[in-house]
């Protein structure tokens, strides 16, 4: 079996002390072989960093700013999060297309942005309840991925994971089924087998996200698709993250 990838998505929550408790906590008592992500605020990277910066886990970001440099007031570059030891960046969360109107053009130019300054990219991806109630959830999955992955060589689409998130599941409670989820990574998978081949699709990781916890996690790791989960509150609590990343 191929290791999971679990990562914490802790949004606007937590202090410095905070963030260090756990990164020492999690450093302790990690045991799996899972992989390991931590997307932190932007002023705690770089405290988490001094604490996991040497071990496997990687180290994140939850947007970037498009342009390399330039005069974008309070905006963050992607070389800035590399400089201060980012391995990966989450773009085009549902919180980010929603609340802060980003397009899948606009994920898109960020997604190449990251790339080209070493970064790896978490891309989210998810139909609205409208959308799925309307049946619409394969097309609206199938033109977020083919926008927002648009113009990358076969050597990119290696270094992007896809994190499939209902938006109707964020933050809800309501998780996706095992069989729902499943259902939207087979056919996730499936596109990027037509978009970019078929061992890009063999060798894509594809996440679910949308209230996992330490309780649902693994029935959702069975399903053959599900390479891991993006967590969101369950994620600020390490007891219950650790419990979701020893899983499998
Ligand atoms: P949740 O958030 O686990 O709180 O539903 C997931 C996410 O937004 O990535």
């Amino acid at each position: 079996m191929k290791p999971l990838i679990i990562a914490a998505n802790w949004k606007m929550h937590k202090t410095l002390e905070e963030a260090e408790e756990f990164s020492w906590e999690l450093k302790r008592k990690l045991s799996s072989r899972n992989e390991i992500a931590i997307f932190a605020p932007y002023p705690l990277i770089l405290a988490v960093h001094r604490i996991l910066g040497k071990t496997k886990i990687l180290i994140g970001a939850q947007n970037c700013h498009q342009e390399e440099l330039g005069p974008f007031t309070g905006e963050v570059s992607a070389p800035a999060l590399k400089n201060v030891g980012c391995k990966i960046v989450l773009l085009g969360h549902s919180e980010r297309r929603q609340l802060f109107g980003e397009s899948n053009a606009l994920i898109n130019k960020k997604i190449k942005v990251a790339l080209k300054n070493g970064l790896k990219t978490m891309l989210c991806i998810g139909e609205t309840d409208v959308q799925r109630k309307k049946g619409r959830t394969f097309p609206v999955l199938e033109s977020q991925i083919r926008e927002c992955l648009a113009g990358l060589s076969d050597m990119d689409v290696k270094k992007v994971i896809i994190a499939y998130e209902p938006v109707w599941a964020i933050g809800t409670g309501i998780t996706a089924t095992p069989a729902q989820a499943q259902e939207a990574h087979a056919f996730i998978r499936k596109t990027i087998s037509n978009l970019f081949g078929k061992n890009a699709a063999l060798q894509m990781r594809i996440l679910y996200g949308g209230s996992v916890n330490e309780k649902n996690a693994s029935s959702l790791f069975k399903e053959r698709d599900i390479d891991g989960a993006l967590v969101g509150s369950a994620s600020l609590d390490i007891q219950k993250f650790l419990r979701i990343s020893n899983a499998h």
